[in-house]
């Protein structure tokens, strides 16, 4: 007989990687999964339409900071593990507004860590021993990089210099503390920058794609030169499966693509795909615009993800190239998805950020 799998409490899971991460593990049905989100702008059900009639998936619409609903999950569904990808996520958007931040990445994740560890002290034996609460992360808690300086490791100093990168660098102080002060079997993973299909076109890639579509500008804050390290959303959902299985409680676990660009090769780089696969009549190219740079625009990221890879096995398996194709493939094929998520509230931020009428 197989053994009955195991359940996974995903927050934040309508979103971009919550939402590749909750399909990827049902496709590979390692496990059952129940997706707490609050659907705020950026999290979107369609997403999930895939599950809507898989009996080992579950949406539940709430709040991590909702402490009655959680304590109320978890005793429900006696999870194995929590995977937190709630947070707002946008940097821009930081920037007009913090308090969001504060609330979701800071109070949330501090009320969700709270709930998952009373709950977590009452278990005994193996359930105890395997619980885990892997809390997802990003590089941007290590600040900016210069040319020639080294990629981030695990001990690289934390730096941040956005309001969200500030909220993600609080919120990784408290999944630690977590750890030292009550022995709550936490993990936490820090990533670079993702693409793919699903992602909220106010982030670079899929807002280039659509802006391109529509033959509107492709606006490249400042000089363009700054440097991401760029990798394809399966490939850290792949990652933190791993983690889940194999990571060690308290460790911190860096995910990065290897794949440094600056933001003008990476918008020419669209642009040339989306000359093959669908001709205008001059390149896209013509519709880049460079507009005024992002206050506190942080200059390069590149993660050092080698304990990834000599600790857990993991490696990244799409090139920049390969990955961005996939990701250029999907949006052109996804025209529902894209109708979904141009909503009102799209539209006003496009206005705000970018002057669009
Ligand atoms: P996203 O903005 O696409 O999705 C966030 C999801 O969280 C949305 O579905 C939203 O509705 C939900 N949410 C927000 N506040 C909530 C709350 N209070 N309670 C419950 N749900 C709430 O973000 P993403 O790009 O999928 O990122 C997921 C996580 O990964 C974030 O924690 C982010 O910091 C981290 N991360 C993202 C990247 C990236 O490149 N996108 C890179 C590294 C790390
Ligand atoms: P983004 O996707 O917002 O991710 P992050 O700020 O978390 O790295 O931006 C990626 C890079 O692209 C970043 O250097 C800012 C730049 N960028 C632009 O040049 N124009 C834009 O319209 C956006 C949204 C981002």
């Amino acid at each position: 007989m197989t053994p009955p799998l195991p359940t996974l409490l995903v927050t934040g899971g309508a979103g971009f990687i919550g939402a590749n991460f909750v399909l990827q593990m049902r496709q590979r049905q390692q496990a059952t999964v129940i997706t707490l989100d609050k659907l705020t702008y950026a999290g979107n059900l369609q997403s999930l339409a895939p599950l809507k009639d898989d009996p080992h998936h579950r949406f539940v619409r709430g709040d991590i900071g909702n402490r009655e609903l959680v304590a109320h999950l978890l005793e429900q569904f006696q999870p194995a593990a929590i995977v937190n990808f709630a947070a707002e996520s946008h940097v821009d958007r930081s920037i007009v507004s913090p308090e969001p931040f504060l609330q979701t990445n800071v109070l949330g994740t501090g009320a969700l860590l709270e709930t998952a560890c009373r709950y977590w002290q009452r278990l005994t034996g193996d359930r105890r021993d395997r619980f885990r609460f892997l809390h997802v992360s990003t590089d941007e808690v290590y600040g900016s990089l210069g040319p020639d300086d080294p990629p981030f490791t695990e001990t690289t100093p934390f730096a941040p210099n956005s309001p969200y990168a500030a909220s993600k660098a609080a919120a990784d102080g408290l999944v630690r503390a977590f750890f030292h002060t009550y022995g709550l079997p936490v993990i936490t993973t820090n990533c670079s920058n993702n693409y793919g299909p699903y992602q909220f076109p106010e982030k670079l890639i899929p807002l280039m794609i659509l802006q391109a579509l529509a033959g509107k500008p492709l606006p490249i804050y400042g000089d363009g030169q700054n440097v991401r390290d760029w990798l394809y959303v399966a490939d850290h959902v792949a990652a933190l499966a791993q983690v889940w299985q194999k990571g060690l409680p308290g460790e911190t676990y860096n995910i990065g693509g290897r794949n440094e660009l600056t933001n003008r090769e990476v918008v020419h780089q669209i642009c040339d795909l989306l000359d093959s696969r669908q001709p205008g009549p001059q390149s896209y190219r013509a519709q880049i615009a460079f507009v005024k740079d992002r206050p506190g625009h942080d200059r390069r990221y590149a993660i050092d993800c080698r304990k990834m890879e000599r600790e857990l096995g993991w490696q990244p398996q799409e090139t920049f190239a390969t990955g961005l194709a996939k990701t250029v493939d999907w949006y052109l094929t996804n025209p529902d998805w894209i109708a979904g998520v141009r909503s009102g509230e799209y539209q006003t931020w496009l206005a705000r950020q970018y002057g669009e009428g």
